[in-house]
C-alpha cells in the first residue's frame, strides 16, 4: 500500500552533456562555486522526501564521490540518499526507470528533477507539489513560456487547451514552431503511474531515445489527469546544456546571492563586479568594495572592509577586520586585522586580533599573535609569531633547505630590523632585537641583540686619493 503523503525525488544525472565540449560531467560544472547538482538537491531537499535517488552514469563515479560525502549529512538525508547507475545513456526515460528499484515500496508520488537546472528553488518546488496534490493529478509537469523555445521539449495542447503532449525540439511537426510554451523537466507522478508508464516507453523518435516526455502522451491517452503548472519566471527553469546556458545561470545566481546580502544589511559598492560564491556568508554592515571574491566555505564577520580587488578563498575574518588589494586562502583572520594592501595570506595561517599585515607581504602558514606588524616586502613562512612583534622590511624567514620545511619562532615583543634573514630552525626570544641586514643562523635569547653582518669601516680622505691617482 503506498502512503498517499511519502514523496521521493529522482534526479536524472547520467547524461554526457555532450554540448559542453568538455571531459567533466555536466551536473559537476559549478554555479557560483557549487557544482550544479548540489544546487538541485538543495532544492529537493525543500520538499521534505522520503528518499532522493540519483542516476548517474557518465562519469557516475565522480559524481558519486562529490555528493556522498558533508552534502547527505548537512541536510538530515543520511541513508536516504541513493544512487542508481544507468550504464548506458539510451535517454531521460531510461534513466528515470533506472532509479524505480530504489524508490522505497510505500512512496506516494515521485518527483523527477534534471540534474542540469541549477536555478530552481525548494519554494519552487514546495509550491507545485501542493498544486500537485491539490489537483489531484496523476501526473503534473512545470511549464512555462520562452520567446525562443530553442532546444526545448514543447507543450502542444489540443483544441480545448488541454495538454495533449510534450514535442522534443527534434520531432517538431509543422505547426509546433510557433509554441512558446515548454517543458522545464520538473514532473510529479503518482508512484502506481510512474512505474507503468515507464515500463512501456518506446525509442522511435528522431534521436532514437527513450523519452520520459512521452509519459504525459500515455497518461492522457490512458485517460488520467494530466496538469500543467506554468511558472512565470522562466529564467528560473532554465537548463543547462552548454557554457554559454552556464554563463547566464551563474550571472543570474550571483545577482541572486548579492541581493539577499545587501537585504541581510551587507554594502555592495558595485554588484556587477562582486563574486561571492553561494554559502558565503557575509556580516551586516560589512562593505564589499569592487573586484572582491569570496569563494567556497568563507566567512566574514561584521564592519569588515573588504575589496577593493581582492580574494578570499575558504577563510574566516573577523569582525571590523579589513582586506584590501590582497588574497587570502584557508587561513583565519581574527578581529580588527588590517591585512593589504597587495598582501597574500597562504594556506595555514591565523592572524591573531589587531594584527597590520601589509604592503607586499607574504605570510604561510603562520600564527601571528595579537597586535603585531609585518610589513614592507616580508615573507613569513611556517613560524610562529608572538604578540606585539614587529616585523622590520624586507625581513625574511629562510624556511626551507631544499629539502625540508623548518620552523620560526619569534617570542614576544620582539623587534626584527629591516632585511633580516632568519634562517631555520631559528628561535628569536621575547622581546629580543635582531640588528637590521642579519643573517641569523642561531637562536638569539629573549632579551638580547642579535647582529650577523660585517662591521662597517669608513676609509676617510679616499674619494680624493682615487681623484689624484685617476688624474
Ligand atoms: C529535456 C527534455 C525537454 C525539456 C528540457 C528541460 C527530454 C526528452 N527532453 O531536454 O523536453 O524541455 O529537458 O531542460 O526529456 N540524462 C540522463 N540520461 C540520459 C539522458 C539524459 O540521466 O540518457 C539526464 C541529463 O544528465 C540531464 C537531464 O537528464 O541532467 C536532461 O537531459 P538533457 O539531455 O539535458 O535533456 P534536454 O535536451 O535538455
Ligand atoms: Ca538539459
Amino acid at each position: 500500500m503506498s502512503d498517499e503523503s511519502k514523496l521521493s525525488v529522482v534526479i536524472l544525472a547520467a547524461g554526457e552533456g555532450t554540448r559542453m565540449r568538455s571531459d567533466t560531467a555536466k551536473v559537476l560544472f559549478p554555479v557560483c562555486g557549487r557544482p550544479m547538482i548540489e544546487h538541485i538537491l538543495n532544492a529537493a531537499s525543500a520538499v521534505r522526501p522520503d528518499t532522493i535517488v540519483v542516476v548517474v552514469g557518465h562519469k557516475g563515479e565522480e559524481v558519486r564521490r562529490e555528493i556522498t560525502g558533508s552534502w547527505a549529512e548537512s541536510h538530515h538525508m543520511e541513508g536516504r540518499l541513493e544512487f542508481a547507475w544507468q550504464l548506458s545513456q539510451k535517454g531521460t526515460g531510461h534513466a528515470a526507470a533506472c532509479a524505480r528499484s530504489h524508490l522505497p515500496g510505500d512512496c506516494g508520488h515521485v518527483m523527477i528533477l534534471c540534474g542540469d537546472t541549477p536555478l530552481i528553488t525548494g519554494e519552487m518546488l514546495q509550491t507545485f507539489v501542493q498544486f500537485h496534490l491539490s489537483e489531484e493529478t496523476g501526473l503534473s509537469f512545470i511549464t512555462t513560456v520562452v520567446d525562443d523555445p530553442g532546444a526545448y521539449g514543447r507543450v502542444r495542447r489540443d483544441c480545448h487547451g488541454r495538454v495533449a503532449r510534450i514535442v522534443e525540439a527534434n520531432d517538431l511537426l509543422p505547426g509546433d514552431e510557433q509554441i512558446r510554451e515548454v517543458n522545464a523537466g520538473i514532473y510529479l507522478v503518482r508512484k502506481d503511474l510512474f512505474d507503468s508508464l515507464l515500463s512501456r516507453l518506446d525509442d522511435n523518435n528522431a534521436k532514437h531515445e527513450f523519452y520520459l516526455t512521452d509519459v504525459v502522451e500515455m497518461a492522457v491517452q490512458d485517460g488520467f489527469k494530466v496538469s500543467s503548472f506554468v511558472w512565470q519566471d522562466s529564467s528560473v527553469v532554465q537548463g543547462v546544456n552548454d557554457r554559454h546556458a552556464l554563463a547566464l545561470a551563474e550571472a543570474r545566481l550571483r545577482e541572486a546571492i548579492i541581493k539577499d546580502l545587501c537585504l541581510s544589511g551587507v554594502t555592495v559598492r558595485d554588484p556587477q563586479n562582486t563574486y561571492v560564491d553561494y554559502g558565503v556568508k557575509v556580516g551586516r554592515n560589512t562593505v564589499l568594495e569592487p573586484g572582491t571574491f569570496l569563494r567556497g566555505r568563507t566567512r566574514i564577520g561584521e564592519g569588515c572592509i573588504i575589496g577593493p580587488c581582492s580574494e578570499i578563498n575558504d577563510s574566516l575574518v573577523g569582525d571590523n577586520s579589513k582586506v584590501w588589494f590582497s588574497v587570502v586562502e584557508d587561513s583565519e583572520i581574527k578581529k580588527r586585522v588590517e591585512v593589504g594592501p597587495y598582501s597574500h595570506i597562504r594556506p595555514g595561517t591565523c592572524i591573531e586580533p589587531e594584527v597590520l599585515v601589509g604592503n607586499f607581504a607574504e605570510v604561510k602558514n603562520c600564527v601571528i599573535g595579537s597586535g603585531s606588524k609585518v610589513h614592507h616586502h616580508s615573507y613569513l613562512g611556517d613560524s610562529v609569531i608572538g604578540r606585539r612583534v614587529n616585523i622590520g622590511a624586507g625581513t625574511v624567514t629562510v624556511n626551507y633547505d631544499g629539502i625540508s620545511k623548518h620552523k620560526t619562532v619569534i617570542e614576544d615583543g620582539a623587534f626584527i630590523g629591516c632585511n633580516a634573514n632568519l634562517i631555520a630552525p631559528v628561535k628569536i626570544g621575547k622581546g629580543a632585537y635582531v640588528a637590521a641586514g642579519s643573517t641569523i643562523t642561531s637562536d638569539v635569547p629573549g632579551g638580547s641583540l642579535g647582529i650577523a653582518r660585517e662591521r662597517q669601516a669608513n676609509k676617510e680622505g679616499w674619494v680624493a686619493k682615487r681623484t689624484e691617482k685617476m688624474d
